[in-house]
């Protein structure tokens, strides 16, 4: 279970963010970047960052820590900026809210140098979940104090969009020639080796159990969240042993 906090200001919007993420403050005092159930991109958006933010932290790669966010609706009252406030408006209930890294900066290939190893590890996981979102355009890096934070897993587990072709997923090749870490050789062989083991049944059922029950509920061909959790396991567990060999595009990489 997620810790979980009950939304007590709406600090200011994070225009960069596609989803209209916001800067909220909540009773335990804390900061939180809040992904909101009311946004187009839906639920299965905050599924994914749930499962992929709590995955990766148990890898040993750095994520915010977590939290559900309760909201009442009418914290958007108040709120001047009518696209704000129709979020809000949509938002009653659990969101996601995302530890706010005070005085990050967004990634920069040019600027900040990135190991082999580093670079293997982070690409060898956005392979096993799919990540379409770390392009060196748009990186979902964020640089605090030398060390290296990922956010922003919303497009990942693309399977869980179809059901249909979740079993097919396992053998999916990742095109890694726009990832924003390909410039530095990323050794994903040798990430593999030591991640690829620790993905198993256990580990993946303590992450999906992060999930809140209240975005799983009424999936359509799922009887109870919990299936809807193992569905989300399944792929996972199929793909880690063999998807370092999958990864294409790092040999063509700038
Ligand atoms: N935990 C955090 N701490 C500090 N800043 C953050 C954090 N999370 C997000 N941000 C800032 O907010 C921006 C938008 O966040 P994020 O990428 O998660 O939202 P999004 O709506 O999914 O974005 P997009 O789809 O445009 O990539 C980030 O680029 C970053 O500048
Ligand atoms: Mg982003």
């Amino acid at each position: 279970m997620l810790k979980e906090v009950i939304a007590t200001r709406y600090v200011a919007p994070l225009r960069e963010g596609g989803s209209l993420p916001g800067l909220v403050e909540a009773d335990d005092h804390g900061l939180y970047v809040v992904k909101f159930t009311g946004a187009g991109q839906g639920r299965r958006t905050l599924v994914a960052e749930v499962l992929c933010g709590e995955l990766a932290r148990r890898l040993g790669l750095r994520v915010p820590g977590l939290v559900t966010v309760a909201l009442d609706p009418v914290l958007g009252l108040g709120e001047p900026d009518e696209e704000v406030q129709q979020l809000l408006r949509s938002s009653g209930g659990t969101n996601l809210g995302v530890g706010f890294l005070s005085g990050a900066l967004g990634f920069d290939p040019l600027a900040f140098p990135v190991d082999s190893e580093e670079a293997g590890r982070i690409v060898w996981f956005d392979a096993l979940v799919h990540n379409v979102d770390r392009s060196w355009r748009n990186p979902n890096l964020l640089v605090r104090d030398g060390e290296l934070w990922l956010i922003d897993h919303g497009a990942t587990l693309i399977w869980h969009h179809d059901w249909r072709g979740a079993d097919a997923f396992a053998a999916r090749p990742y095109d890694a020639s726009d990832h924003a870490l390909a410039r530095f050789a990323p050794d994903v062989r040798a990430a593999a080796a030591d991640l690829a083991p620790r993905i198993t049944e256990d580990l993946l059922a303590e992450v999906t159990a992060a999930i809140p029950d209240a975005w799983l509920e009424d999936e359509p061909g799922f009887g109870s969240p919990d299936a809807v959790r193992a569905a989300h396991a399944r792929p996972l567990l199929a793909r880690a042993a063999g998807v370092h060999e999958r990864v294409t595009g790092l040999d063509e990489a700038p």
